[in-house]
């Protein structure tokens, strides 16, 4: 245990290290970097919350809290009233604990044998998906003379994590009848929630609602239930339920947003530096395997940021990034650590700031659209961003600009 407290603590005093005054354009120097708009983010929050009334909001931080900073996110989800964190896993919630995160902190992912002392130590909720590892916390509870907060997930048709319906009510009795338990919340997980128009969400709500009424509403102590991630939260109100855990739609990325939500916007954008402006001749091959031809002369500049930062090498000759308000082309082969830009004959100086995702006058280049030009998904691009890159936060007075370098160096 006090080895692992030792791991939490030394990347915490690694973090405090980085924090410091920064001039806005130039994160420790540093010629590329993240730009998280918390001010954003709370508006995010205050809509979401507006739209669920009484119910409880968890945000999913998962994944360096989908890219966007884990501590950071979290402190500025618990100051716009955010009642629940959700995580992964183990080390996430002990890094929130470790920086000072009281608000309870739900485990989601399955857990391990060997993580349940610590789960139990830093006051972390946890998920119980089967008999085999309800009992293997009980034994270890009894040897530790500890309790578990616990939430059980039951599987209604994701068919990844959880109980069977049917075998669910035996599970609770389990957990009823080892005092070392105490049953939190139960709760499922939607599969197709993000296609509004498919049955199948409304399939596992209904299984889901049937199942509390059984088994659950009739119990004299409260249990949370929640089911609704951010296609439940967009598309099926009665989904809501004792809470809801949206996370994509938090960070301004879910489409399709309704009437309702479409005020949420994203508050990820990723910077650069022009390192280097270079006229080509028409005909001249550019960069690696010479993938990308000048068609006239033509002036490249060059990026500092590659896929060893995290933007997709399978982006080379597709994307585009913004300059001055106008976008220009990736020219050939994205590299570990730069790339090049085709502008024309446009103007760029050494230093001038290009925008790689985020709003530059009326263009813009979303985590979406950059999303289906690799054929994935936001969350992926989005996590696909890694530390190298320093995350600059927009905090509330306007001016003022915080700086961490990130949180999942684990
Ligand atoms: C159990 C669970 N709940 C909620 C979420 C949040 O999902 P979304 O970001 O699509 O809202 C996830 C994300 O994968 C999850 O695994």
């Amino acid at each position: 245990m006090e080895k692992a407290e030792n791991k939490y603590r030394f990347i915490l005093s690694i973090l405090n290290k980085t924090k410091r005054e920064i001039v806005i354009n130039s994160p420790f120097g540093h010629p590329a970097w993240i730009e998280i708009d918390l001010i954003q983010f709370k508006k995010n929050i205050l809509n979401i919350k507006k739209h669920i009334g009484q119910t409880r909001l968890c945000l999913p931080i998962k994944a360096n809290a989908y890219g966007h900073g884990l501590i950071p996110i979290a402190k500025s989800a618990c100051e716009a009233g955010v009642e629940y964190l959700g995580v992964s896993c183990l080390q996430e919630g002990a890094l929130l604990r470790h920086a000072g995160i009281q608000i309870p902190i739900l485990v989601l992912g399955a857990i391990h044998q060997e993580q349940i002392a610590e789960l139990i130590h830093y006051d972390l909720e946890f998920t119980i998906a089967s008999f085999y590892k309800a009992k293997m916390v009980a034994e270890i509870c009894q040897q530790l003379t500890k309790t578990a907060k616990v939430h059980l997930e039951i599987d209604t048709g994701m068919q990844r994590t959880g109980v069977r319906i049917d075998t669910a009510p035996s599970v609770i009795e389990f957990l009823d009848n080892h005092p070392c338990f105490e049953l939190i919340g139960v709760y499922s997980h939607l599969a197709t929630a993000d296609e509004p128009q498919n049955p199948f969400a409304q399939s596992q709500i209904q299984k889901f609602k049937q199942f509390i009424e059984a088994h659950i509403a009739t119990r004299d102590k409260k249990i949370l239930c929640h089911i609704a991630n951010s296609g439940g939260v967009v598309h099926f109100p009665d989904s809501y339920l004792d809470m809801v855990r949206p996370g994509i739609l938090a960070f301004g990325h879910y489409l399709p947003l309704t009437q309702a939500f479409k005020d949420i916007r994203p508050l990820f954008s990723v910077k650069a530096k022009v390192a280097y402006f270079k006229v080509v001749p028409k005909g001249e091959g550019v960069g690696y395997g010479h993938r990308y031809t000048t068609e006239r002369d033509t002036r490249i500049i060059t990026i500092p940021l590659g896929y060893g930062d995290g933007l997709r090498r399978c982006l080379s000759n597709k994307a585009h990034i913004l300059m001055k308000g106008k976008r220009y082309p990736i020219a050939g082969t994205i590299c570990m650590d730069q790339f090049m830009v085709d502008i024309g004959q446009d103007p760029a100086y050494v230093g001038d700031i290009i925008t790689i995702i985020g709003e530059d006058g009326h263009e813009c280049m979303s985590v979406n659209e950059m999303g289906r030009l690799c054929e994935t998904i936001s969350y992926e691009i989005l996590c696909g961003f890694n530390n190298r890159l320093p995350r600059v936060y927009h905090l509330e007075n306007g001016s003022q600009w915080e700086n961490a370098f990130l949180d999942c160096a684990l």
